[in-house]
């Protein structure tokens, strides 16, 4: 697989005050970052964050309404076709050929990059072995279960041997077995050079993926970074969950301005060691659990716990 031709510090991904309307609407509204190349740069959000927004507008299939996007330094609209030959995209929504087999899928896919006829079946051939699809190749599309067209997806974005990867929820409906397997996939991909930019619901996958992250919500970006920098900077040391919403709780962490959502019939408290210790003594009568903050901590402190679209 070729690897790419950038150093470390070049961003092949460069979105300034990015913004998307729809009519009167604004889905993405002055969006900026940068994905460096090499790494795995993930966008996670609510649904209707504007997510799949901008990911349209990175692969040229939605006109930017305002700011600017430059992938490998080349202007998105200008240069396009340059532009179009060098990346992979795997799109939220199945865009496979349901009349063709699974070996013509990449065939056919093969040909809008013009790549030699033989180079094209050797590239189909490995593809198929990488993604297990090696028995499906004479299934037609429209037979496969949910998880095997997602792997066909994947491995069609991967025909033109991108330098940069892009892929909107890649792994939304998989069994544990196909997520798994994906997931070594996109490291094996990373470890190669491919830079990568992805969305997830699945905040395991986003630590586990990502080097960087961002979370957007309402079509702006809430916080940056990290997974680990996040976590340390919105959840703490300890995620302490309490049963029982005790009215004394509350006030101490609020006259202490402890971080903690209020749910239903607990309170979850992110806070540092020394306050978990607190807690432990004087707050934890019933239940308490004491864990490790993860990422959706983060995610469900920062977007709330309400339901979207
Ligand atoms: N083509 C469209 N026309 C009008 N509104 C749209 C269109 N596409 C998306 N939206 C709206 O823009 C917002 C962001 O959508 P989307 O980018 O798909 O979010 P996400 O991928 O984060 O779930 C949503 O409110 C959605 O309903
Ligand atoms: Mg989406």
């Amino acid at each position: 697989m070729r690897t790419a031709r950038y150093d470390a510090v070049t961003a092949v991904v460069e979105a300034t005050h990015l913004k998307k309307r729809y009519g009167r609407f604004t889905a993405v509204a002055g969006v900026s970052f940068n994905v460096m190349a090499g790494e795995c740069y993930g966008l996670l959000g609510p649904n209707g964050a504007g997510k799949t927004s901008i990911i349209r507008m990175m692969y040229g299939f939605s006109p930017v309404s305002a700011g600017r996007m430059r992938i490998f330094g080349l202007d998105i609209e200008r240069d396009w076709r340059q532009i179009r030959a060098r990346i992979g995209v795997c799109q939220q929504d199945n865009t496979l050929d349901p009349d063709l087999s699974v070996a013509d899928n990449l065939a056919v896919f093969a040909g809008y990059f013009s790549l030699p006829a033989a180079r094209a079946r050797a590239r189909a051939e490995e593809l198929l072995r990488l993604f297990a699809l090696e028995k499906k190749r004479t299934a037609k599309v429209m037979q496969l279960s949910g998880g095997l067209a997602k792997r066909l997806m994947v491995a069609r974005s991967l025909i033109n041997e991108p330098e940069l990867l892009i892929l909107d929820e890649p792994t939304t409906g998989l069994d544990p077995q196909s997520r798994h397997l994906l997931w070594e996939k996109l490291r094996a991909l990373r470890k190669q050079g491919v830079t990568l930019v992805l969305t997830t619901h699945y905040m395991e996958e986003a630590a586990y993926l990502c080097d960087r992250l961002m979370i957007l919500d309402y079509g702006k970006v809430l916080v940056e970074g990290t997974p680990q920098s996040l976590i340390k900077q919105y959840a703490g040391e300890s995620a302490i969950e309490i049963e029982g919403v005790d009215e004394a709780l509350r006030k101490y962490l609020i006259e202490n301005r402890i971080e903690h959502d209020v749910l239903d019939q607990r309170i979850i408290v992110y806070a540092e060691d020394s306050v978990a210790e607190d807690l432990r003594r004087n707050f934890c009568m019933e239940r308490c659990t004491f864990r490790t903050p993860t990422l959706e901590d983060v995610f469900l402190h920062l977007t709330g716990r309400e339901l979207r679209e």
